[in-house]
């Protein structure tokens, strides 16, 4: 396994779409093996494979708490069946967007089918932290990042917040 590096906003490739996957191979579970270590490294929740510069529909997750067990979790090609008319505002954070948090309303509830670690296919519902964070991971897939959901002007201090982070270095 690799450390990889996570790309952060204004990086114009966090902007682009990324495409499906013909096969889950060995050479896709080292990414998401790689994946995985950088995500835990950061630390962080979940990660999507374009924030390390991989335009590929793949993410990365583990929700287990700091003091259990941990419980990785990997989505290749995830698609959204259903999503409840009910929101919930959840507070986020992404490595992308280093140090920023703010809140956003999604569906609180959603049906997903996405291909796990061994190339299976997977029917499953999410709810709560589940829900938003596959969400928030899959927004990633289509260029799409947290604060595009915030007020420009939130979106905008957000990214100078970051640019003066990355250049204090
Ligand atoms: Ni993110």
């Amino acid at each position: 396994m690799a450390l990889r590096e996570i790309l952060t906003v204004p990086n114009p490739v966090l902007k682009q779409v990324s495409t499906p996957v013909e096969r889950v191979d060995d050479e896709l579970r080292q990414l998401m093996d790689d994946m995985l270590e950088t995500m835990y490294a950061a630390p962080g929740i979940g990660l999507a494979a374009i924030q390390v510069g991989v335009p590929r529909q793949v993410i990365v997750m583990d929700l287990a708490r700091q003091d259990d067990p941990p419980e990785p979790r990997f989505f290749v090609n995830p698609e959204i069946l259903w999503a409840s008319d009910e929101t919930a505002p959840y507070e986020e954070g992404c490595l992308s967007v280093p140090e920023v948090y703010d809140e956003v309303d999604r569906p609180a509830r959603v049906r997903l089918r996405y291909l796990d670690y061994n190339g299976q296919e997977v029917v499953e519902e999410a709810e709560g932290l589940f829900a938003v964070c596959i969400q928030h991971e899959m927004d990633h897939l289509k260029g799409v990042l947290f604060i595009d959901h915030l007020s420009r002007l939130k979106r905008e201090r957000a990214v100078a917040r970051v640019r003066k982070l990355a250049r204090a270095g």
